[in-house]
């Protein structure tokens, strides 16, 4: 599966310390997982992640799972021991935390090429997912997103995000109508995906249900997730319903018909069919057919 083709509604994330873990990952369901060097791993456990995280990515993980390895940020000094170390056969791309500027994509891209060298990979492959997380950062996403073709999607984590702008957490999110507004046009405006960030209390699916809502309505395709029970309730909320595929069906053919006969207008259920109407149903089709295919 070419990285155009992928379709991630659900991103696990899993430490990457804990072996027993990426096994259970790699089974639960999700679009893709992503191996954690960050935030999920103390200090202490750095080291043993990366052994864990490299033997893991030259081991056998399914054949359609998208495999991100979430490093640790560029201005950590521990970025290059995490490339050097972590990155493996398996591995996709690499999930940049605390992306603050477009320089801190290019770091990343830059040594990127290294690992491709050294795994004897094609350049240019590997992907960048880029996780926007703090006030420096959302106001800079739109640089970010362009940055580079290695982005493939932008992140908005929530979590960071109030910490570091002083905001409240609340389950409702209100607080994140603007900036995750903003992250999720960054994307859009440079043709890459608009990934949501986590639901932290993992025992509550109405919450998280309303939650993932919420980043849909705003264009964000896909949802990073910490705990398996999050990934049905995440591939629900984020597929086309049965009704909103049938009705997309008919507009689309509808508007084909309409502009073999030579208009550009054409009524469907009682409402005006145009193409912005006709391209968004075209979208919906797109992404029944591509989940989880
Ligand atoms: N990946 C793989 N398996 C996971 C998992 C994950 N992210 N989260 C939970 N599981 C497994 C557990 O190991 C457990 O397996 P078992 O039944 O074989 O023992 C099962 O799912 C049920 O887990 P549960 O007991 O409900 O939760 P928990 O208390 O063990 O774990 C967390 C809760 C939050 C600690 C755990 O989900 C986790 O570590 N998530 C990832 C957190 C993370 O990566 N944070 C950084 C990024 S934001
Ligand atoms: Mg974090």
């Amino acid at each position: 599966m070419t990285d155009s083709a992928w379709v991630l509604r659900s991103l696990l994330f899993v430490p990457g310390h804990r072996r027993d873990m990426i096994a259970k990952a790699a089974a639960a369901g999700a679009d893709a997982i992503i191996l954690d060097l960050e935030d999920g791993v103390a200090p202490a456990e750095k080291a043993a992640a990366r052994r864990t995280v490299a033997a893991a990515l030259d081991g056998p993980l399914p054949e359609h799972l998208v495999v991100f390895v979430r490093v640790n940020s560029t201005g950590s000094g521990l970025l290059d021991a995490d490339l050097r170390e972590a990155a493996g056969a398996r591995m996709n791309g690499v999930c940049l935390p605390k992306c603050d500027t477009p320089a801190d994509v290019q770091a990343v891209a830059a040594r990127l090429l290294t690992v491709e060298d050294r795994l004897g990979r094609p350049r240019g492959r590997l992907r960048i997912l880029a996780l926007v997380e703090t006030a420096r950062g959302v106001l800079q996403a739109p640089a970010i997103a362009r940055e580079s073709p290695r982005v493939w999607g932008v992140v908005f984590g929530a979590e960071d995000f109030t910490a570091d702008a002083g905001l409240p957490r609340t389950r409702e999110g209100g607080e994140l109508a603007a900036a995750r507004t903003e992250v999720g046009l960054a994307a859009h405006a440079a043709g890459v995906e608009a990934i949501d960030g986590i639901f932290a209390d993992f025992r509550d699916e109405p919450g998280l249900v309303a939650d993932t809502a919420a980043a849909r309505r705003l264009g964000y395709t896909g949802k990073t997730v910490i705990h398996p029970a999050q990934i049905a309730p995440v591939h629900r909320v984020l597929a086309p319903a049965e009704d909103e595929i049938a009705k997309a069906r008919r507009i689309v053919d509808a508007f084909a018909q309409a502009e073999a006969a030579g208009s550009g207008i054409v009524v469907v259920d009682g409402a005006m069919v145009d193409r912005p109407v006709a391209v968004r149903a075209q979208r919906v089709l797109a992404r029944a057919g591509g989940a989880g295919a």
